[in-house]
């Protein structure tokens, strides 16, 4: 019989930036406004690798308890024996070194996508999961919307037939008016030395829907990696701006069309206009979803006999009344805490073998289009005491 006391994760939190933010503040959103019952998340303690002063500052924020603990290095929060996972928040150049910090502490470790900047750091990951039996899961926020699971779950039911086509786009316009892109060549989003670039940062989540409706779906056995047709632009500093992915599935008949860029937008004028970010194209039908890609709310489904009579479904993010917040990053928070209380080490919306195969199609994606990024943050030989352990920049 399952037990009416809820099942308790202790955080650690990694890094103090932008997500990490967003991310701690659903870790605190009470569980009951989105019918959560089993699980609960405690905010256990936050490091900044450049000073305990913004651990400190960002617990405040935050308003997480005041037993939280203020950590100035990663090495000290991977060490805490009251912290049960690591949420590793730091930029993905950062992502293979810093979770590999904390699975050698034998911490469970959800991470940060992209997962790694190449798909030899992400098996080396999983084979240090594996080793040190703890649990590992890239942080693909949208696989966990209820939103994901009612479309994979309508594809599963063949409520569109044969899937045979999905066109993903996620791209946000930073076009300058000087015809820079509107970031500091020094931001994490085109800085090469921070694995900067659309692809790696937005077009991800183009690529989840790529995979979650052409290749999650299949059945196990029958799951192929795609072959890759690529095109890249790039910007000045090296980093991708506006990349095109094809992705051929042959045994299957079917291809993804997976689009991001930095210089149009997937939402031309921010008022959702544009239709639909991802088109689901099967035998008997097609699934809509209105985006952004990362966090979208609707779908529609068109049946071949519609006749104009579309089914749309709205899918809100539940939000706390009192402080308005709620993002919908709380949803992959309990895929943690429940494949923890039941001992997966994997969770199964997103295995390993998925988000090393998505790796994969990035690499090549990377490869065909020229972008280079240094040795410092290629490398899948782990260091605890690399710079980008010990916060040395
Ligand atoms: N799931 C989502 O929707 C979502 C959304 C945005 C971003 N992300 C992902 O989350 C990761 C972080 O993105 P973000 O927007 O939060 O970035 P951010 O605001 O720049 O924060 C990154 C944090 O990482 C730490 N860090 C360590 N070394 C760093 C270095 N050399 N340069 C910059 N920061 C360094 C810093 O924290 P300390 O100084 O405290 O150590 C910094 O505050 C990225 O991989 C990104 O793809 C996910």
């Amino acid at each position: 019989m399952a037990s009416s006391t809820p099942y308790t994760v202790r955080w650690g939190i990694m890094a103090t930036g932008w997500i990490a933010e967003v991310f701690t503040k659903d870790l605190l959103a009470n569980p009951a406004l989105r019918n959560v019952q089993d699980v609960r998340h405690e905010v256990a303690a936050v490091a900044s690798s450049s000073a305990k002063d913004r651990a400190a500052d960002f617990i405040n924020k935050v308003k997480a308890p005041s037993s939280a603990k203020a950590y100035g290095s990663y090495h000290e929060l991977v060490a805490d024996p009251d912290v049960d996972i690591v949420y590793v928040a730091t930029p993905h150049s950062h992502h293979f070194q810093n979770a590999m910090l904390a699975l050698e502490a034998g911490k469970n470790v959800l991470c940060e996508k992209a997962l790694t900047v190449n798909a030899s750091q992400a098996r080396k990951l999983v084979e240090t999961a594996k080793d040190k039996g703890v649990f590992f899961m890239e942080a693909v926020w949208t696989r966990y919307f209820p939103l994901s699971i009612q479309v994979r779950d309508l594809i599963s039911s063949g409520a569109i037939g044969d899937v045979y086509r999905t066109i993903a786009d996620l791209s946000l316009a930073k076009q300058g008016a000087d015809g820079k892109i509107d970031y500091p060549d020094a931001n994490r989003m085109v800085n090469p030395e921070l694995a900067g670039g659309a692809l790696l940062d937005l077009g991800i989540y183009a690529l989840t829907w790529v995979f979650q409706t052409l290749y999650h779906v299949q059945p196990e056995a029958q799951k192929e990696a795609p072959k890759v047709t690529a095109a890249v632009n790039k910007y000045h500093t090296g980093a991708d701006e506006t990349t095109s992915i094809i992705l051929q599935f042959p045994n299957h008949k079917s291809h993804g069309i997976a689009l991001t860029s930095l210089r149009v937008g997937s939402d031309v004028d921010g008022t959702k206009s544009s239709g639909a970010a991802i088109r689901i194209q099967g035998s008997e039908g097609e699934i809509q979803v209105m985006g952004p890609a990362y966090c979208p709310l609707q779908y529609r489904v068109i049946k071949k006999d519609s006749n104009g009579d579309i089914k749309i479904v709205d899918c809100p993010i539940p939000k706390d009344p009192e402080s308005g917040w709620g993002q919908g990053m709380f949803w992959e928070a309990d895929e943690c805490a429940r494949c923890l209380r039941d001992g997966q080490k994997e969770s199964k919306s997103l295995p390993w073998t998925e988000s090393i195969v998505i790796m994969e199609v990035m690499e090549e994606t990377l490869r065909q289009g020229g972008v280079v990024y240094p040795d410092v943050i290629t490398t899948d030989v782990y260091d605890a005491q690399s710079p980008l352990n010990t916060g040395k920049r």
